[in-house]
C-alpha cells in the first residue's frame, strides 16, 4: 500500500526553478532513501509533506488524501501522524532539553507528569543523553542537538517519520546510533524518508532510494539495485562525478 504519493510535483522561487515535475511513491512501512546535490530541493520537499511548504502545480497524497490544499488545522491532524526531523535540530532556545521533550507530550497528548517524566528518561537513555535534561541546547554539542531533535520527533510515536540529514555532523559511533534507531522505527511498522549524502547510512536502512535531480526523480530502485551499481547515475553521483 501506498501512502504517500506525489504527483508532478512543481516548486520554484522567484525565478528559480527547484522541482520540475517530480513523482513518487512512499509505501507503507518501508524507509525510502532520498538523495541528491545541496540545493536540489530535498528539504523543501519533505517540508511540503506536512505542509509548511505548498508546491506550486501538483499533489501530494497522504492516505490517499490530497494534503496541498489543507487549512492550518486540518494540517494538525497531517503533522501529528508525520514527524519531520529538521536538518539543524530546531530546538527550541529557552527551554531546557527535558523541556523540549515535554512540550510536544504535554500539547498533544493527556500523559500526566509522572508518565512524561518515564517516556524523557527513556527516550534520553536511548540517545546517549542521559543527564543532559536541564541544560539548554546552546549548550550542547551539534551532535547532541542532533540527538535532542529527533528524540523529540519520536517520542509522539508517529507513523511516519522524514529524516532530514540525520546523521550529518555526527562521529562514527553516533551516526551509527542513529542508524540502528531509523532501523528500531522500521522494524516497528513505522514508514520514513531519510534524506542523506551518507550512502552507508542508506544502504543500511533504505528499502529503496531515489535520486533527486534536475527538478526530477531521476532513478529510484531498490537498495540491491543501487548497490550493484547497475544504474550508472547513482554510481556517478556516490564516485562524485555528479551533484
Ligand atoms: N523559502 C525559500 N525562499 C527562497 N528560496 C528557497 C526557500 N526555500 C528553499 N529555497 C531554495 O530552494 C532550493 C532548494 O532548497 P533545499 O533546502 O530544499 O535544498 P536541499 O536539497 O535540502 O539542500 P541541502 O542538501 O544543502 O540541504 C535552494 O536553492 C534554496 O535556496
Ligand atoms: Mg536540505
Amino acid at each position: 500500500m501506498d501512502l504517500i504519493e506525489v504527483f508532478d510535483f512543481h516548486k520554484q522561487f522567484g525565478t528559480k526553478v527547484v522541482h520540475s515535475g517530480v513523482n513518487f511513491k512512499v509505501r507503507k512501512g518501508e524507509c525510502l532513501g532520498l538523495i541528491g546535490g545541496s540545493g536540489t530541493g530535498k528539504s523543501v520537499l519533505l517540508r511540503s509533506l506536512i505542509g509548511l511548504s505548498r508546491p506550486d502545480q501538483g499533489r501530494i497524497l497522504f492516505e490517499n488524501r490530497d494534503i496541498t490544499g489543507l487549512s492550518e488545522s486540518e494540517l494538525i491532524e497531517v503533522r501529528r501522524k508525520i514527524a519531520y526531523v529538521f536538518q539543524g535540530g530546531a530546538l527550541f532556545d529557552s527551554m531546557t532539553v527535558y523541556e523540549n521533550l515535554a512540550y510536544p507530550l504535554r500539547a498533544h497528548t493527556q500523559l500526566g507528569e509522572a508518565e512524561i517524566a518515564e517516556k524523557i528518561k527513556f527516550q534520553l537513555s536511548e540517545f546517549g543523553l542521559q543527564g543532559n535534561e536541564e541544560v539548554y541546547p546552546v549548550n550542547l554539542s551539534g551532535g547532541m542537538q542532533k540527538r535532542v531533535g529527533l528524540a523529540r520527533s519520536i517520542i509522539m510515536d508517529p507513523e511516519v517519520i522524514l529524516y532530514d540529514e540525520p546523521t550529518a555532523g555526527l562521529d562514527p559511533f553516533n551516526t551509527k546510533r542513529i542508524q540502528e534507531m531509523i532501523l528500531q522505527m522500521k522494524a516497528k511498522g513505522r514508514t520514513s524518508i531519510l534524506v542523506t549524502h551518507d550512502m552507508p547510512v542508506a544502504f543500511a536502512v533504505c528499502d529503496r532510494i531515489a535520486m533527486l535531480m534536475n527538478g526530477r526523480i531521476e532513478a529510484i530502485g531498490s537498495v540491491d539495485e543501487m548497490e550493484e551499481k547497475s544504474n550508472h547515475l547513482i554510481l556517478q553521483f556516490v564516485q562524485g562525478e555528479i551533484r
